[in-house]
């Protein structure tokens, strides 16, 4: 009903608005008062588990897998630890390398997708310590995991998940800090400045929000289109990915997320004239590379709408059309870059007529093989 949306024409559309609530909520007694200090009394390791750790498999599917993505990079940056991300289907019947200074992270917002499931299980039975990103208490992820974040997202109703993601990439950024804290890495000299960061993303979301009547009114002007590509470096490639599949999830547009320098390995033969190209553009040090990128699509007519950081004149002379995320620190940018990415997957998808909160053929939690 209507007031289940909370006024909201669909499910997905309140769901991206509760975002800088859901943020806030997940960081809520995470953060020292000092502000140095990431507070995780849920995980009791065993003394000395966390200086032993020498590799650390993140195992998810969909939505969560790609949060995972960008948590590789944020594990291995602050901690030095050797991160793999992959998909639990083929995670679970690869036979995967592990010693007893391997870690698990599963992360899945239902805690109930059996794929993920399946993958735990395995590690468990292998002695492998898992530790569980979920959004849902009493959860099958919850009970079986040695130890469990919750991200503090809500009910999350519309299959396409927004507001469990950008959570999972706070519980993902916090338990970076706190590894690399309780491991003494010259990165925890890092982290006053993150968590400072990251107790400004709750505002800083609500900035990005209000790129929605810009991204309609592009939206609109571009639903009829049939292809688009999503470019990206680095954790800007992670970002990516996820506004690709939310794209196609939703709109049912065909869409292709790329690492901006391999474009020219083969999806460059398909950029003709017109066709639309997302570049998203905040990691200060791949500008210059995914600038060059950017005008290696445009030397070929495409049109390409950037994501970038207010103020960044030298995108806007370079692409067609920019929507502007307010500035933040890049280590942190997925949390706000993807807001306007699930806006422009939301608005193509109503303007061409699909059923938003439950496109054809998918299902909110995937409880079957
Ligand atoms: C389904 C949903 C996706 C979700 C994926 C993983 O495919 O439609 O939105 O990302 O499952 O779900 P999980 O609950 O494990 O995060």
């Amino acid at each position: 009903s209507a007031a289940e949306k909370g006024g909201y024409d669909h499910f997905m559309l309140k769901e991206i608005n509760e975002q800088p609530r859901a943020i806030r909520d997940t960081l809520t007694g995470r953060i020292s008062e000092e502000g140095d200090q990431v507070i995780f009394d849920e995980i009791e390791w065993p003394a000395g588990f966390a200086e032993q750790i020498d590799r650390i498999h993140i195992v998810a599917c969909g939505t969560s897998w790609h949060a995972g993505m960008v948590g590789k990079q944020a594990i291995e940056r602050l901690t030095r630890i050797q991160v793999d991300c992959e998909v639990a289907s083929e995670y679970r019947y690869r036979d995967p390398i592990v010693t007893e200074n391997t870690l698990m992270v599963v992360i899945t917002q239902s805690g109930e997708t059996a794929d993920t499931m399946a993958a735990l299980r395995e590690a468990k039975a292998k002695g492998v310590r898992v530790l569980a990103i979920t959004n849902v208490v009493g959860s099958s992820a919850a009970r079986e995991a040695d130890d469990v974040i919750f991200t503090w997202a809500g009910p999350e109703i519309s299959v396409a998940s927004t507001k469990a993601y950008t959570t999972q990439l706070i519980a993902l950024y916090l338990f970076a800090g706190w590894l690399a804290q309780e491991r003494k890495t010259p990165f925890a000299s890092e982290l006053p400045s993150i968590l400072s960061g990251l107790k400004q993303l709750p505002e800083l979301a609500s900035h990005a929000l209000q790129t929605a009547p810009a991204i309609e009114k592009f939206a609109k002007n571009w639903a009829d289109k049939n292809h688009a590509f999503f470019i990206g470096r680095g954790m800007d490639y992670a970002v990516s990915l996820e506004g690709s599949l939310k794209l196609k999830e939703i709109s049912y547009m065909h869409a292709e997320a790329y690492a901006a320098g391999e474009l020219k390995h083969g999806t460059l033969a398909l950029i003709v004239e017109d066709i639309p190209v997302i570049a998203v553009v905040t990691q200060e040090q791949l500008y210059e590379k995914t600038l060059s990128n950017i005008k290696e699509v445009k030397a070929r007519d495409a049109f390409v709408l950037a994501v970038a950081f207010d103020g960044d004149e030298e995108i806007a002379k370079s692409v067609d059309q920019v929507i502007s995320i307010p500035r933040v620190n890049p280590f942190l940018a997925p949390v706000i870059a993807v807001i306007p990415l699930q806006l422009l997957a939301y608005y193509a998808s109503v303007v061409r007529g699909n059923d938003v909160d439950n496109p054809r053929n998918l299902a909110k939690s995937v409880t079957v093989e």
